[in-house]
Parts: structure tokens; C-alpha cells; sequence
């Protein structure tokens, strides 16, 4: 795994931006062989998607070739609702890019058949070959996409029902209240993640400290879903001196000194 730690979420955001870019680009994506983005929602990613936005007006990239997939969705919100992840993802990003709406896939909260939903969406992500880059926040409980502890590690796309200290920090974005925070979700799975050729993960802030420990420094555990990336062949976690505040000192320092090694090396 992959750690860097850097002084605040802006420098985050931006290198993560910059590295998505570059694997974008480095991949050279046609019609044909499209790039395949895992994307997450959340306050964590929004100055990712608002750097990619800047660079993609500048001409810097484009994502004619780019097929999307989002991690999860609220069961019960249709997709207009303000709250959504859908109506996320095209406020916050994709009404600002080139992508082709066809090849934009999220999971729809308003199906009654939450079996055949999942499965199409696992049969969609092998139908283009797989995903090539899931970027991912961090729940406080060290919950990703919304895999909640004691998830299987082996899990694929499926309805799970959230745990209330989800649901108490997700209600911040429904004016505080818990009783319109929908229980239940459609996900991606740890193993759906884990499959991708590459995961990063961004997490900032204080209240993301304990789980940054845990899924770094700790065993593997799915009380901490996160820290199943120290399994992954090509993890990187971008965190910012908040949330790494509760590293130890000398796991703080190794890191540093590999990416200053990394920067000399260049
Ligand atoms: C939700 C999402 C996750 C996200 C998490 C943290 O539960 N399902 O994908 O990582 O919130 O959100 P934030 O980045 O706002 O802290």
C-alpha cells in the first residue's frame, strides 16, 4: 500500500485529480478501450471532480472514452432528488465534462428488483473489462462505498441496510435529519473494489483519524472494510496531516521518506 500524506485536503484533491489524469491518459483510451473509473460521492471527492473539471476546461483531458461507475446508491431517492447520488454526480461533475451519457453507469434506487439491478451492474463492469481505477472515500467507521464493518471482503453489488452511525453522519447533508436518511442502499461490494486494477482512497479531517489508523496500521479486519487495501496489489491512500494525525510517528516518517525518495528518483 501506497500512503501519502500531505498538509492539507486541497493538495489532496489535486494530486489525486492529477494522478487520474495521467492514468487517463497513459492508458491512451479509444471508443473501443474505454478507461474505466470506479467513482464515490461524499464531500471527499468533490475537489477531485472540481481539479478534473478545471483541467478538462483548460484542454487537458477529456473524457470522450472514460465509462463510468458509481459505488452506490440510497434505495428510494429518485434520481432528480437532491440528495441522491446520481443528482451528485451530475451537479458536481459530469455536467462539466465531455463524457457520453451512455457510458455514465450508477445503480438505480428506485428498482424493485434489487437482485437483477445488482447483477446487471456486476454483468456491465466484466462486459467492459473491468474497472481500472476506483477512487473511494472513507466512512468514520472506515466503511467504503457502503460497505459497512463485518462486510464481507468477498462481497459484490447487493442492498445493504446502513448502520445509524452512517446514517447520523451521512444526515448532514439531509439538514440534520436522521429520519430522512434512507436505511437502505444499493452497493458495490469490497470484491467488486478489489477487483480493479488500481484503488485510491482520499480521506481528510479529523473525524477521519481512527479510521486512517485502522486501515493502515492495523490487521486486516472487516470491522474496518478499508484496511482489506493492504491486500491490494496497487492501493493508495491520499490522506491529509489531519487524518493521519493518530499514525505513529514512525509510520508517519516511513511514508514520507519513500515519497521524498520517490521525488528525487524522478
Ligand atoms: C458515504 C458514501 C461513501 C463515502 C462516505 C464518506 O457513506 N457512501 O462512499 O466515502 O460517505 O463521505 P465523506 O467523504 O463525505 O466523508
Amino acid at each position: 500500500m501506497r500512503v501519502l500524506i500531505k498538509p492539507d485536503y486541497d493538495s489532496c484533491a489535486k494530486w489525486t485529480a492529477e494522478y487520474i489524469i495521467f492514468k487517463i491518459k497513459q492508458f491512451r483510451p479509444t471508443a473501443n478501450k474505454p478507461f474505466v473509473l470506479g467513482l464515490p460521492t461524499g464531500s471527499s471527492p468533490i475537489g477531485v471532480y472540481q481539479e478534473l473539471i478545471k483541467q478538462h476546461k483548460e484542454g487537458k483531458i477529456s473524457f470522450q472514452n472514460v465509462v463510468t461507475f458509481n459505488m452506490d446508491e440510497y434505495i428510494g431517492l429518485p434520481p432528480d432528488h437532491p440528495q441522491s447520488y446520481c443528482r451528485f454526480m451530475w451537479d458536481n461533475f459530469f455536467n462539466d465534462i465531455d463524457i457520453k451519457k451512455e457510458n455514465i453507469y450508477m445503480l438505480n434506487g428506485m428498482t424493485t428488483d434489487y437482485v437483477s439491478e445488482c447483477r446487471n451492474y456486476e454483468d456491465a463492469i466484466k462486459k467492459v473489462g473491468g474497472v481500472n481505477l476506483f477512487l473511494c472515500g472513507i466512512g468514520t467507521d472506515g466503511h467504503i462505498a457502503f460497505n459497512e464493518p463485518a462486510s464481507s471482503f468477498a462481497s459484490r453489488t447487493r442492498i445493504k441496510l446502513l448502520k445509524a452511525e452512517t446514517i447520523k453522519s451521512n444526515s448532514r447533508f439531509f439538514g440534520g435529519n436522521q429520519n430522512e436518511v434512507p436505511a437502505k442502499v444499493l452497493t458495490v461490494g469490497i470484491g467488486t473494489i478489489m477487483d480493479a486494477d488500481e484503488v485510491l482512497l482520499i480521506a481528510s479531517g479529523k473525524n477521519k483519524q481512527e479510521a486512517i489508523r485502522q486501515t493502515i496500521e492495523c490487521g486486516v479486519n472487516h470491522l474496518c472494510p478499508a484496511s482489506i487495501l493492504q491486500m491490494h496489489e496497487h492501493a493508495i491512500v491520499i490522506c491529509d496531516d489531519f487524518a493521519a494525525d493518530k499514525l505513529r510517528p514512525d509510520t508517519i516518517k516511513y511514508f514520507k521518506n519513500i515519497e521524498r525518495a520517490n521525488m528525487v528518483a524522478k
